[in-house]
């Protein structure tokens, strides 16, 4: 399956249009200093007004699949009770739209965009919002489950959880370790809930979207290898563990020093029943070193930078944490649901955009991929991040991963090259990448 990603907030835009209620990135962003630039996404790519255009690009493009996800606040502004049938519509006509045009819908339900409503009552950290979400789940399991190909429940439970209640980077901004710990918890207990709603009431594969590297020691030594492995605990193993049966990592929980208390009896097994597949966005390697032992401190060396994320472009990197994954957890499918590059470059004098960089990018991941899929990895889909240049979270609209640029002043798209060498490279089905 080839297809390419976006999410809600990233390029809906029309913020408080038909009914649609406040999330944590409209106050996050409409706070000063949080975003650069001061961008904010309440235009963003105006995805919502333009989506029949935006599905003519897909088209074009020839993807068998479309990754997007649903503002929760606009299908229920106070993230529970009330639903807003308008909000509700824009999905039927977009699911629609993409089916039409033979497309198949690939929905996630939670991509960072809290009801600022739920997020008053506590937030992640309060266990009721994982019983909100449950409630939702199974709102949109029922809209639109007859049509939808495949459900993610949650896009990145560890960026929620670690960039907005730990680091503060993203919202709702809080920096406290208490709230993270509660948070990832509850985010994996929601999947769990929701999970029988969606089982109940979709026809298409129900999964969860980690983002997942390798952590590489930075060098041979026992000390690095340690704290190596124990990054892995809090960041990979951390989701993937309690997804797969397994509860908390033992070891990153004593390092965490931290009680569990939130969590109950019952939760690990809502958590760990079976999935369809499990999704994997991947960007980069993660390089670990450590120069104390005891309460290991981490700290990220890449070795090259060379996007304009500053991430390092280490294609190899897929093909490892595919394979572990495969390796250690044995999930009946995996899918590449993000993978892309973030650059800007201008329209040369015929009006092309000639992204070769990214072209690059994705020949190299995608090679890497295959590679994987020759090793045995059940591996059924790319998705390219992302459809659109967008909304990139705190960096504003500086950062472009898309493979369609869009001019913020006119919102007018044009597609680069790499939207047309992945147009070959789909129609070749993957045959292109051996050129
Ligand atoms: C991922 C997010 C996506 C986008 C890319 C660059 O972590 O899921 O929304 O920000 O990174």
């Amino acid at each position: 399956m080839w297809g390419a990603a976006t999410s809600a907030y990233q390029i809906e835009g029309a913020h408080d249009e038909d009914g649609r209620g406040e999330s944590i990135w409209d106050r996050f962003s409409h706070t000063a200093g949080k975003i650069a630039n001061g961008d904010t996404g309440d235009v963003a790519c105006n995805h919502y007004h333009r989506y029949r255009e935006d599905i003519g690009i897909m088209q074009k493009i020839g993807l068998g699949a479309y990754r997007f996800s649903v503002a929760w606040s606009r299908v229920l502004p106070e993230g529970r009770g009330q639903i807003n049938q308008r909000g509700l519509d824009f999905y039927q006509r977009l699911v629609d739209g993409l089916l039409e045009a033979g497309i198949q819908p690939y929905a996630t339900l939670y991509h960072w965009d809290l009801p600022q409503a739920l997020q008053d009552a506590g937030g992640w950290p309060a266990r009721d919002t994982a019983l909100a979400f449950a409630e939702y789940a199974k709102i949109m399991a029922q809209a639109v489950g007859d049509r939808v190909a495949s459900w993610a429940t949650f896009n990145e439970p560890y960026v929620s959880a670690f960039a907005g209640y730990f680091q503060g980077r993203h919202a709702p901004g809080h920096q406290s370790l208490d709230e993270m710990l509660a948070t990832s918890h509850h985010l994996l207990l929601a999947h769990g809930l929701a999970l029988p709603a969606l089982r109940a009431n979709v026809q298409g594969e129900v999964g969860i979207v980690l983002n997942l590297q390798q952590h590489e020691p930075a060098s041979e030594s026992e000390l690095d290898a340690e704290a190596a492995w124990l990054a892995d605990g809090k960041h990979n193993r951390w989701y993937l563990d309690p997804l797969a049966g397994r509860g908390y990592p033992a070891d990153a929980v004593a390092d965490f020093g931290h009680p569990m208390d939130f969590v109950q009896a019952g939760d690990l097994e809502a958590i760990a029943a079976p999935l369809d597949y499990l999704g994997v966005n991947h960007y980069f390697r993660t390089i670990v070193h450590s120069d104390r032992p005891g309460n290991l401190p981490v700290s990220n060396i890449k070795r090259e930078q060379t996007t304009d994320m500053g991430w390092e472009v280490y294609p190899p990197g897929l093909y490892d944490i595919l394979t572990r994954v495969n390796r250690d957890y044995s999930f009946a499918k995996l899918y590449v649901t993000e993978n892309g590059f973030s650059r800007t470059v201008a329209p040369d004098s015929a009006g092309l955009i000639v992204d070769n960089e990214r072209i690059g990018y994705h020949r190299d991941y995608l090679r890497q991929a295959h590679r994987a899929i020759q090793d045995g990895v059940p591996l059924a889909g790319y998705f390219a991040w992302s459809l659109l240049d967008n909304f990139e979270w705190a960096h504003g609209f500086r950062q472009r991963f898309g493979l369609v640029h869009v001019d913020f002043e006119t919102l007018e798209r044009t597609p680069k090259e790499s939207a047309w060498w992945y147009r070959d490279v789909i129609r070749s089905n993957g045959e292109r990448l051996a050129d």
